[in-house]
C-alpha cells in the first residue's frame, strides 16, 4: 500500500483496488487531485476532519464511512454513505477496519450533532495501522493495542484539543506500536510543537517516529 500525508490529520491510503482518503482536510496541500478516490474515512464532524470530504465525494462518487449521525448528516448532500458504530470489523473487500473510541466531541459547523468521535484500527495487505482522530491519553488504547496489535499509529500530538507529545508517547507504549505518525500539529498556532522534541521522545522508547512530509508518498 502507498500511504501519502495530506497535513493536519489528513491522509492518502492507496491499496490495489481502493484510494481511501482519511479526515480530509486539505488546507496543506490545495491541489490535491481527488480523482479515483473510492472510501473516505471521517473521524468526527469538526472542520478540520470533515474537510472537503462531502465535495469530493460528490464530484468522484466515493462513499463516505463514519459514526452513523455523521454519515446520515453526509447523505442529505446526495453522496454515498456507510454510517457505522462502534467496535464490529467492516470488510472492504481489499481491507477491512474497525472503529474505536476516541474521547473528544463532535459537532458539525451549523451545530448539528456528529454523533461520538472515533478513531479507526485498518488492516490493508497484512499491515494494521491505528488512525487516532482527535482523542485525549485513555485506556481504551491498552484495549486497542492488546486486541489489534497495530503496527504503526497516527497521533495527534499538537495539545491544545488532543494529545500532546508527552500524551502521545504514553499512548504509543499503551499500544504496542513500533513506529508513531505525528499529525495534527503545527497546522494553526494553537497546535505549534517542536517536532524534535517528538522525534526524541519516541526514539527514548525505543520507537521509530515517522515524521511525513505532506505531499510526500511512501510505501508500506
Ligand atoms: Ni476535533
Ligand atoms: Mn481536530
Amino acid at each position: 500500500m502507498k500511504l501519502t500525508y495530506l497535513g493536519h490529520s489528513a491522509f492518502e491510503i492507496v491499496t490495489k483496488e481502493h484510494k481511501i482518503l482519511i479526515d480530509p482536510f486539505l488546507v496543506k496541500c490545495p491541489n490535491y487531485n481527488p480523482d479515483g478516490v473510492t472510501d473516505i474515512f471521517v473521524t468526527h464532524a469538526h472542520g478540520d476532519h470533515l474537510g472537503s470530504a462531502i465535495e469530493i465525494a460528490q464530484k468522484t462518487g466515493a462513499r463516505i464511512t463514519g459514526i452513523f449521525e455523521l454519515a446520515n448528516y453526509c447523505a442529505k448532500f446526495g453522496v454515498r454513505t456507510n454510517g457505522i458504530g462502534l467496535g464490529a470489523w467492516q470488510d472492504y473487500g481489499d481491507f477491512k477496519f474497525i472503529a474505536v473510541p476516541a474521547f473528544h466531541s463532535s459537532s458539525f459547523s451549523d451545530g448539528t450533532y456528529g454523533g461520538c468521535p472515533c478513531g479507526f484500527v485498518f488492516e490493508v495487505a497484512g499491515h494494521s495501522f491505528y488512525h487516532a482522530g482527535d482523542t485525549s491519553l485513555n485506556s481504551e488504547m491498552k484495549v486497542i493495542g492488546e486486541l489489534y496489535e497495530p503496527d504503526a499509529a497516527m497521533l495527534p500530538i499538537g495539545g491544545t484539543y488532543t494529545m500532546d507529545i508527552e500524551a502521545a508517547v504514553q499512548a504509543s507504549e499503551w499500544l504496542g506500536v513500533t513506529a508513531v505518525i505525528p499529525m495534527h500539529y503545527d497546522t494553526f498556532d494553537a497546535i505549534k510543537v517542536d517536532i524534535s522534541d517528538f522525534e526524541r521522545q519516541i526514539r527514548e522508547k525505543g520507537k521509530m517516529p515517522v515524521i511525513m512530509k505532506i505531499g510526500v508518498t511512501g510505501e508500506i
